[in-house]
Parts: structure tokens; C-alpha cells; sequence
């Protein structure tokens, strides 16, 4: 068996667990909203029609924030066809996906539903064919208590109190050729810049993500970031990342090793900011807000909109279905995310239901949990307190897409009040079991609270509606403390979660 160490030591701290790190998505984009956060004729419907098993599913799997309504969707969206008497609101073209988009559902719905869900909204403003105007409409009548067109209007519709929505996404994408109103860094490093002053006008306390790259792979990637924050560094406080993973042509290793991307992904746009930080003589540093990343096969036919004279109402677009490997993934890009919590403040995994999605709905019946639900509820529920930066020592393997990379990743968490520590790893060999030393310095000897492992001798199981937990991540029997630690065997492609506490 190959062997692995890690070191943890209370002493290196990254910095704090956020909330924030756990956010998600949701989309007006095939079954994400109607079917499934919204379907009227679910027996566990509320009185907006919303569906309770989702919102008990949401609430399991532990998201933080919920950024809205898009995404490709937002960059052709008026949202005030959402908003009022539901029998007046048009009927529209979404070019984003060649779908019809009915408008049942707006922002007054999506907040109600946040609330129900005990989520925080972040709302996405439209920058591809709209403006600084009707970005300035929008939060008016979100987050103005009252007295003014927009803000009446609001309380007209039944919602007195103001949303109080503090996270503003200034567009989506618009690196992308695909967006509509895609702009050049430029273009859009004005038009960012302008709609935040105008927005800080109204509100100067608001947390502004100005859009970074869709990828790390665009060919404007770098220089995007350093021309958008040059024209908006003092404006705004985050830039976005997106990134979406996929096993391609049955490359395993390359797509377990997934989060290697990521790691460079994140510091390579904390070099961009910082070094516009240092011409700039700025204090001020930016964040990243990595407000969409998940495992998406964006090859596969269920990505393809549809086209011609056929624009549907919801239909069945990117509902990938997610086996243990996939989890694997999610859960070492996890990793990744906590450990640069001292730069990325916020993060969303794209996107909660149907859509490329950790929960799963059939319209009118069951919900279910996909294989990648599991790493992310764990990691939401147990990381607290701070996060460690670990030192791995392990055996390298060779990756077609990132060259020689470590077989095991990890991360660790603790609380220094209740001495709780929490170690995530991956063991990303597509071939063999690591035995794993975790080496605890300047920490007594610990009691393992719980040793969970996600594995399967078959990585491409999948849930399904009908079999969503015949593969669970299950309690590992080979975790075994010793005087300076313990040691855990971790399965090959597997996610491994140890919950430690050291008594007096
Ligand atoms: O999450 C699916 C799509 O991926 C979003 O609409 C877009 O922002 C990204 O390209």
C-alpha cells in the first residue's frame, strides 16, 4: 500500500471558515426554478407554490447564500416581468437557453422562498442588454424601505419590509462570446465600475462582485481581471471565478486531480488583484467570489439547449447525474475553496436543483439526493473555526492534464474554543488505497468522534431516484489513533471526512 502524511498544526492558520464558502445557484434554466424549487401541484407545496421536500433538502445540505436568477439567464432578463399580479406578467424569450421563461416566479418569490429556506439571496444584475439604469430600478425596489415609485411598488406587491439583498453580482460572464451583450474588458471594467458608483449611491454598504473570467482556460484570462479591476478596483470588492470540471474522454486521474486547476485558478487572479493592488498603492485588497464551480459534462446531449421553433418551458437541460467519482471531485475542490478562505470570501456551487445539481426532483413526485450532495452537507455541517493549511507529504502520480500531482489532498479545520478538529481528504489514485498518518503536533492525543469515508469498488455508481443510498459515505473501521495522531486507510477515488476532539 502506498503510504501518505499529513501535518497539522493549530499554529497555521489560514484564516476563518465562512459561511459563505457553502453558497449555490439557481438559475432560470431548464428544471431549476419550475419543477423544481417551484411546482404548485407538489403535495408538499407551500402557498407559493414552492416545494417543501426541497426546502428540507436545501436546508440539509447546509448552503449559505443562493445567488439569483442567473447566470447566462440574467444577461437578457427585465425582472420586472416578475414582479406583481401573476396573471399580468409577459411571457418571454430567454435567448440565454431557448427556453419560454413564464415569469411565475420573480423576485419577490425568490426571497420569500430564500427566507423559508434560511438562505442568503445574492441577486445578479443584468449588464448584457441592460444597464446602470435598471440596475439602480432593481435594488431601489429591493432595498429601499419605501416612499419612492419603485420601493411603493414593492410594498404594493405584498413585501413591506425591504429585502435587504447585500450581494451584487454586476453581470455574469461577460468575458463569454456566448453571453448576451458579451464586452470586452474594457467595455465592461467601465460599465462595472459605473453601475457600482451609481449603486453605492443608494446603498454604500453593499458587497459588489465585479465578473471575472468564466474559466481559466479563456483566452483573455489574466488580462481580464487586471483591465476590469483597473477600471473598478475602488468599487467593488469581489471578482468572480467560475469553473466546471468533467472526466473527459475517460481520463480519471486528470479529473480527479481536478482541484489542481482550481488552486491555480484562485491564486493566479490573487496575483492580478494584488498586483493592480501594488500599482494602484491601494490598501484595499479584492476577494474572489467563486460563485460557480461544480462537475459539469458540458459535452453531453443534456447540455445542448433546445433550437429551431422550439422554445420550451422548462426543459430537461444539464441534469447530469453524479457517481462517486464526481463526489470525489466536489469534495476535493471543497478542499481547494477552504483552503484559500483568506482570499475567496464566497463561493457558489452551480446549481442547487436539477441543473447540474446536488438534489434532484421529479415534477409532481420524489426528490432525491445526488452522490455529490454528501461531501458538501459534511463539509458544510462539520468546518468550523478556522481553517489549517496542512503540510502533505505524498507519493505523486502522473496526470495527462496537470503533469505529476499528489494522490492525496487535504485540508483541516478547528476550533481552538471547543478543540474540535475536522481533516477533509481525497485519495485521488484511480488504483490503490493510501495509508494515511495524520500527525498532530502541538496537539495531545486525539478521540476520533467520527471517521467517514465515501467510496465504491464501482466509482461510476450513481444515485437514482430509486437508489439514492445504497452508496453513502460510511463510518471507516481502519481509523485508528496512536500516541502523535492517527492513521486511516483511504480507498482508492474516495472522500474522507475524520472528526477528532482531544479530551483533557
Ligand atoms: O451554470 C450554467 C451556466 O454556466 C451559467 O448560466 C453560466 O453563467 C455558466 O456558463
Amino acid at each position: 500500500m502506498q503510504l501518505a502524511s499529513v501535518t497539522v498544526d493549530p499554529a497555521f492558520v489560514v484564516g476563518p471558515v465562512r459561511r459563505r464558502t457553502f453558497g449555490s445557484f439557481v438559475e432560470h434554466l431548464g428544471r431549476c426554478v419550475y419543477t423544481g424549487l417551484h411546482d404548485p401541484a407538489h403535495p408538499t407545496a407551500d402557498v407559493d407554490g414552492f416545494r417543501g421536500d426541497v426546502v428540507d433538502l436545501v436546508r440539509e445540505l447546509g448552503v449559505s447564500t443562493v445567488r439569483y436568477p442567473g447566470g447566462n439567464f440574467v444577461s437578457g432578463y427585465r425582472w420586472e416581468d416578475g414582479v406583481g399580479p401573476r396573471a399580468q406578467r409577459p411571457v418571454r424569450l430567454d435567448l440565454a437557453w431557448h427556453s419560454t421563461e413564464p415569469n411565475t416566479v420573480g423576485v419577490d418569490e425568490f426571497v420569500r422562498w430564500a427566507r423559508r429556506a434560511g438562505v442568503e439571496p445574492m441577486m445578479a444584475v443584468n449588464l448584457g442588454t441592460r444597464g446602470i439604469q435598471e440596475a439602480l430600478d432593481l435594488l431601489e425596489y429591493c432595498n429601499v424601505r419605501g416612499g419612492t415609485a419603485l420601493s411603493d411598488l414593492r410594498r404594493g406587491n405584498g413585501a413591506e419590509e425591504p429585502h435587504g439583498i447585500r450581494m451584487w453580482c454586476l453581470g455574469n460572464e461577460m468575458d463569454g462570446p456566448w453571453q448576451t451583450g458579451h464586452k470586452t474588458a474594457h467595455e465592461y471594467g467601465r460599465l462595472a465600475a459605473e453601475t457600482a458608483r451609481a449603486m453605492r449611491q443608494i446603498q454604500p454598504d453593499l458587497e459588489l462582485v465585479a465578473c471575472g473570467s468564466s474559466g481559466s482556460g479563456m483566452p483573455t484570462f489574466g488580462e481580464w481581471e487586471r483591465i476590469v479591476l483597473s477600471e473598478a478596483y475602488d468599487v467593488v470588492d469581489l471578482i468572480s471565478a467560475h469553473a466546471y470540471y468533467c472526466e473527459d474522454d475517460g481520463d480519471l486521474a486528470s479529473f480527479l486531480a481536478s482541484a489542481v486547476d482550481m488552486d491555480h485558478f484562485i491564486e493566479s487572479v490573487v496575483a492580478t488583484a494584488d498586483a493592480v493592488r501594488a500599482a494602484r498603492k491601494a490598501d484595499k485588497r479584492i476577494h474572489l467570489s467563486f460563485d460557480e464551480w461544480n462537475v459539469w459534462y458540458v459535452k453531453r446531449a443534456e447540455s445542448r439547449p433546445p433550437a429551431g421553433d422550439d422554445w420550451p418551458v422548462a426543459p430537461v437541460l444539464l441534469e447530469d447525474r453524479y457517481n462517486v467519482a464526481d463526489a470525489v471531485v466536489v469534495g476535493n475542490l471543497l478542499i481547494s475553496l477552504l483552503r484559500h478562505t483568506d482570499r475567496v470570501h464566497a463561493a457558489s456551487l452551480a446549481q442547487l436543483v436539477n441543473v447540474i445539481a446536488p438534489i434532484m426532483t421529479e415534477p409532481g413526485g420524489r426528490s432525491w439526493r445526488q452522490t455529490t450532495f454528501h461531501p458538501f452537507a459534511l463539509t458544510a455541517r462539520h468546518a468550523a473555526g478556522e481553517v489549517l493549511r496542512v503540510a502533505i507529504d505524498a507519493p505523486v502520480h502522473d496526470t495527462t492534464r496537470f503533469g505529476a500531482v499528489p494522490v492525496v489532498d487535504a485540508v483541516a479545520t478547528y476550533e481552538p474554543d471547543t478543540g474540535g478538529l475536522v481533516l477533509f481528504a481525497v485519495n485521488r489514485s484511480t488504483t490503490g488505497p493510501v495509508g494515511l498518518t495524520v500527525d498532530l503536533r502541538g496537539l495531545p492525543a486525539p478521540q476520533i468522534v467520527e471517521a467517514l469515508t465515501l467510496s465504491n469498488p464501482d466509482h461510476t455508481w450513481t444515485a437514482t431516484a430509486d437508489d439514492a443510498t445504497t452508496v453513502l459515505p460510511r463510518g471507516n473501521p481502519s481509523a485508528m489513533r496512536h500516541a502523535d495522531g492517527m492513521r486511516v486507510e483511504l480507498p482508492p477515488v474516495s472522500w474522507t471526512m475524520l472528526r477528532l476532539e482531544f479530551p483533557e
